[in-house]
């Protein structure tokens, strides 16, 4: 599906290049960083733009193997989430489930295990574990100061979910054939 689409999908990347600024050279990103006590970890994004797919991950040789592939080309820090050692000791924080679907060459990340097994049963999706663990609540709620809200957005065309923390890039991409599909958890920014 996503092969066939692929020549109409050519011209619609060349123009949402614009949206989804180059981090540059693909060297790992991250910095040490806490919150509340407890150390946070780089999301990173690992972008191809010949099979429309996103890979969310904490997992830094993830990243190194997607782009020694060459189908991955570049990458950039989404955001600071805790581990998956370190998520289940941190008060009012829940794990973030990824979904991949090689058919739909789509990854996706949610705080509903509701999701996860429809995904799973109806949709085509495997579950692919968790990448760590983020608030499903805002600071006010969670009593953890400095999250933001992490915008997920869906192309059904392309298949393709993109992520931001940046509220206008959501509004802005949806301009370019992304549905915005809401707050999907509360992250700390990059
Ligand atoms: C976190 O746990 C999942 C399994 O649920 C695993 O696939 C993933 O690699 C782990 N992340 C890291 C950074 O080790
Ligand atoms: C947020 O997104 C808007 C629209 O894409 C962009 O103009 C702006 O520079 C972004 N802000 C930051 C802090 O990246």
């Amino acid at each position: 599906m996503k092969t066939i689409l692929s020549a109409l999908a050519t011209a619609a990347l060349v123009l949402q290049a614009r949206s989804f600024p180059s981090p540059g050279p693909s060297a790992i990103e991250a910095r040490a960083a806490e919150a509340c006590g407890f150390p946070t970890i780089p999301l990173y994004r690992v972008v191809s733009d010949s099979i429309s797919d996103r890979i969310f991950t904490t997992d830094a040789s993830e990243v190194e193997h997607a782009l020694e592939s060459g189908v991955y080309v570049r990458q950039a820090v989404l955001a600071y989430i805790y581990s998956n050692t370190t998520g289940p000791n941190v008060p009012n924080a829940v794990p973030y489930y990824r979904l991949g679907s090689a058919a739909k060459t789509d990854h996706f990340i949610t705080t509903s295990w509701d999701e996860v097994e429809s995904a799973v049963a109806t949709n085509g999706y495997e579950y692919e574990g968790t990448v760590g663990y983020v608030y499903a609540d805002t600071s006010a709620e969670t009593g953890c100061p400095g999250t933001v809200g992490f915008w997920r957005t869906f192309d059904p065309q392309l298949e393709d979910h993109f992520y931001t923390t940046n509220a206008s890039e959501a509004n802005a991409v949806a301009s370019n054939g992304y549905l915005n599909q809401g707050i999907s958890a509360y992250v700390f920014p990059a």
